[in-house]
């Protein structure tokens, strides 16, 4: 596959669409009849806001286009406004500052956005419960969840304390990862979504279903989230048993790849159900790529062109019809308001971040 020449298409296609994104005044959250939409959810507080800004600058690295190093830093300032506000933010601030004030800060060197990247983990530490968690999502009943999603955003906490010097923030990570590898990681290497834990004691309540297919099932992209949140926590710590633990969500997700390469929403979901969610396939892809290295293992790279194949074989859109690039998208598998099959700007980051790594050119902008 020319890999190359796919960026190639992806940098044309996203200078007319950001142009639309900025004629708007938005942060894209998905396309809908070839005008983008933003988030219906919580405006600019929505998890999902980082991936915008995120995507300009894998795509400004690529091309060395200054439009999208503008249109990053517009939409940068709509998320720094939020931190303001601050009262719908939550767990996944990892999400939303790392690929904006971060990227900034990494690529540029821009003092002010590493103050606000620094003020984004100091929110994600005030929801560290010292009973053992990171709280995920707010709410009076939520005091005790927490997500296997998190596990991608303790990268911030990992970055906040090299930029600080502070090892707090990295201690309350380990204290989260190792958590989650204890009651979120099933024997079988998959990984459950929600799990409850007593907020006064740590103790593990229940299990919650969430987006996946149902109680127990394998939610294709928390198993992403898994797989590429501990490669992560490992590069971020070189400790052996998250690596041993990516890999074994790795294996796991390998062997429910489909044969075209695309990803099913739920792994257990009916065999007659035709639900995909290829942004599921993407994280992973990136995740594998990452961890193939340490992992000593070719087959997680094989893999990974596996599913970035698959996705440019039969979900890209290139024409002007949509916004975006990825189609087959499925934000959730019982709520199809929230998007199905639909292209989501967070699988347009993933497969672009995807194809930066196959070709060398990554910023890695989760470190
Ligand atoms: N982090 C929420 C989701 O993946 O839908």
């Amino acid at each position: 596959m020319d890999y190359a020449r796919i960026i190639d298409q992806a940098v044309a296609k996203f200078r007319r669409s950001a142009a639309m994104a900025e004629q708007e005044g938005i942060i894209p959250y998905k396309c809908e009849n070839g005008r983008w939409i933003t988030s219906p959810w919580d405006g600019n507080s929505w998890w999902t806001g980082g991936f915008w800004p995120g995507l300009m600058w894998l795509l400004h690295t690529l091309s060395g286009d200054d439009f999208f190093k503008a249109e990053a830093r517009r939409t940068e300032k709509l998320l720094v406004d939020e931190l303001s506000s601050f009262v719908d933010l939550h767990h996944d601030v990892g999400f939303m500052y790392l690929l904006s004030t971060g990227a900034d800060w990494k690529i540029t060197g821009d003092e002010q956005s590493k103050i606000h990247t620094q003020h984004a983990a100091s929110i994600m530490m005030g929801r560290f419960n010292p009973a053992g968690f990171i709280r995920a999502w707010n709410g009076a009943d939520k005091a005790g969840y927490a997500i296997i999603d998190c596990m991608m955003n303790l990268s911030l906490l990992f970055w906040a304390s090299r930029a600080t010097g502070d090892p707090r923030f990295a201690h309350a990570a380990r204290i989260h990862a190792d958590t989650t590898m204890r009651e979120f990681i099933r024997p079988n290497g998959s990984s459950s979504h929600i799990v409850e834990f007593d907020p006064f004691t740590g103790a593990r309540v229940a299990e919650h279903p969430g987006q996946g297919y149902c109680l127990g099932s394998q939610w294709s992209r928390g198993q992403a989230w898994g797989l590429y949140g501990f490669t992560l926590a490992y590069l971020n710590t070189y400790e052996e048993r998250y690596l041993h633990t990516a890999c074994r969500i790795a294996d796991n997700f390998i062997a429910h790849i489909r044969p075209d390469g695309l990803t099913d929403c739920d792994f257990c979901q009916p065999a007659d159900e035709l639900r995909l969610d290829n942004i599921a396939g993407m994280i992973a892809a990136c995740g594998l790529l990452e961890l193939a290295r340490p992992a000593g293992n070719s087959a997680y790279e094989a893999a990974a062109r596996r599913l970035v194949d698959g996705v440019i074989e039969h979900c890209c859109d290139w024409t002007d019809a949509s916004c975006g690039i990825l189609t087959h998208c499925t934000a959730s598998y019982h709520d199809d308001g929230a998007g199905r099959h639909t292209n989501i700007t967070y699988g347009d980051y993933f497969l672009v971040e995807a194809l930066a790594k196959l070709t060398g050119k990554d910023p890695m902008l989760w470190l």
